[in-house]
């Protein structure tokens, strides 16, 4: 969806995914206890009673998903859910009681120490939610620390560390002692060292949960520009479901260590799996999670200069619009012709359409376009809102479609309220 890099759009289900949980269950107990409570969980036991009849922890229980390259994956769920205990699966920070975890390929449970060593320090690295930053070290010392360990030389390994700091705006403060930074920041030298150890993947466990809530957002933003302009792959954890719709490009619920849904933002806002999720998503600020891509509509008429007026006018009417974008053979748009000038037009006789006939009565967006900033937008113009790409006319947003998504009920609300998008305002001012 990035324009930024066309050569790798996220492709989520591919053949190859970067990692590929199958079935994966942790249980923390001892052996005898642990086997009977993955044979309790194995019949559908909740945690609780488990925990009680055995002693043992169902941490996790029977997880699969993929991740594909490049892509924002976000766990959610609330404590104590298995969050942190399936990231730590993730890199074999623990070992799984059972099921098979591949990264680009490779088992994870085939690998020996040395293996291990090396995948965590060169295809993945960790960011925490306390930092985890070197007390006495400065901030530049910090954010090298993952080439330091390996054994990267001291001028390549400062030259990247700046460069990673550069990227997290803290180029000026490479000197600094942590302490003498803000939490905000503290958390941008733990992003920057993830930046600098140039792993394919993140492992990123909370990394947000403490900072306060403006200084959470900017590191949102920094995050999301950071994994377009880099194409990471993230597994970012969190507990804030809005924090999650916001950042993923799919989301995984977890409840007391079992999967409940995976999915796009406005897939599980969509279809929630079942009621607990649907409580979960009624907090949701919707205008904030769904973006212009998620209400796009084809164009009810769209014209060519080189249409006769009347034709035109004869679409028009059947489309109940009182304008429509002219195009040219790229699909960009030239301006909109009104039903009053075609009118003009047809009546000179005219076989196609003046160009200074065109108006600028419409308005724009960039597909990615969450529907907050397109609420003032919709609805004042002869024509609904243009969605363009890369210059491209590549589909309109009815302000009904808006009001719709906007409410619980999408159903309920849909057919009326798309009806009035190109009748309405016909000399909207812009
Ligand atoms: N090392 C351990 N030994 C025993 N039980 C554990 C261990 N680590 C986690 N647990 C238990 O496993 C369950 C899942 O814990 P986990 O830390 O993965 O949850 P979480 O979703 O990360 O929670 P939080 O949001 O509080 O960080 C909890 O019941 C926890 O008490
Ligand atoms: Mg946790």
């Amino acid at each position: 969806m990035s324009t930024l890099d066309e050569k790798a759009p996220v492709a989520t289900g591919t053949a190859s995914p970067m990692i590929r949980v199958e079935d994966l269950t942790k249980v923390f107990g001892s052996g005898s206890s642990a086997d009977e409570a993955v044979a309790l969980a194995a019949d559908g036991v909740g945690r609780r009673e488990i925990q009680e009849r055995t002693g043992a922890t169902l941490a996790v229980h029977d997880v699969s998903f993929d991740i594909a390259p490049g892509e924002l994956f976000v766990i959610m769920g609330l404590s104590g859910s298995g969050k942190s205990t399936l990231v730590r699966l993730l890199n074999r920070l623990i070992e799984p009681t059972s099921g098979t975890i591949d990264v680009d390929g490779r088992d994870l449970g085939s690998l020996g120490d040395g293996d291990l060593r090396t995948l965590r320090n060169e295809r993945m690295s960790m960011v925490f939610q306390h930092f985890a930053l070197l007390p006495h070290r400065t901030v530049a010392q910090n954010a090298e620390y993952g080439l330091q360990i390996r054994g990267v030389d001291a001028a390549e390994r400062r030259r990247t560390a700046e460069w990673a700091l550069e990227q997290v705006g803290l180029g000026d403060r490479a000197d600094a002692l942590p302490g003498q930074l803000s939490g905000g920041m503290q958390q941008r030298v733990g992003l920057a060292r993830a930046l600098a150890s140039d792993t394919d993947v993140l492992l990123m466990d909370e990394p947000y949960s403490a900072l306060d809530p403006l200084i959470r957002r900017d590191m949102q933003k920094l995050l999301v520009r950071l994994q377009r302009e880099l194409r990471k792959t993230i597994v970012f954890i969190t507990h804030d479901l809005n924090e999650a719709m916001l950042l993923g490009d799919r989301i995984l619920l977890l409840k007391d260590g079992r999967l409940v849904q995976v999915g796009t933002g406005p897939e599980i806002l969509a279809s929630p799996a079942d009621d607990y999720v649907a409580e979960f998503v009624s907090d949701v600020d919707r205008s904030r999670v769904l973006t212009a891509t998620d209400v796009i509509h084809e164009p009810r008429i769209t014209v060519t200069l080189d249409e006769r007026p009347s034709d035109v006018l004869v679409r028009l009417g059947k489309a109940e619009a009182t304008g429509a974008y002219v195009v040219d053979s790229e699909h960009r748009i030239l301006g909109v012709i009104r039903d009053d000038r075609l009118g003009h037009a047809a009546a000179t006789g005219a076989t196609s359409i003046d160009r200074s006939a065109l108006v600028e009565e419409y308005r724009t967006t960039e597909p990615d376009r969450p529907l907050i900033d397109l609420l003032h937008q919709v609805g004042r113009n002869p024509v609904p809102l243009a969605v363009v790409d890369g210059g491209r006319l590549t589909g309109v947003v009815p302000r009904g479609a808006v009001l719709a998504a906007l409410s619980t009920h999408p159903e309920a609300t849909h057919p009326a309220a798309t009806h009035s998008d190109s009748t309405h305002d016909r000399n909207g001012n812009v």
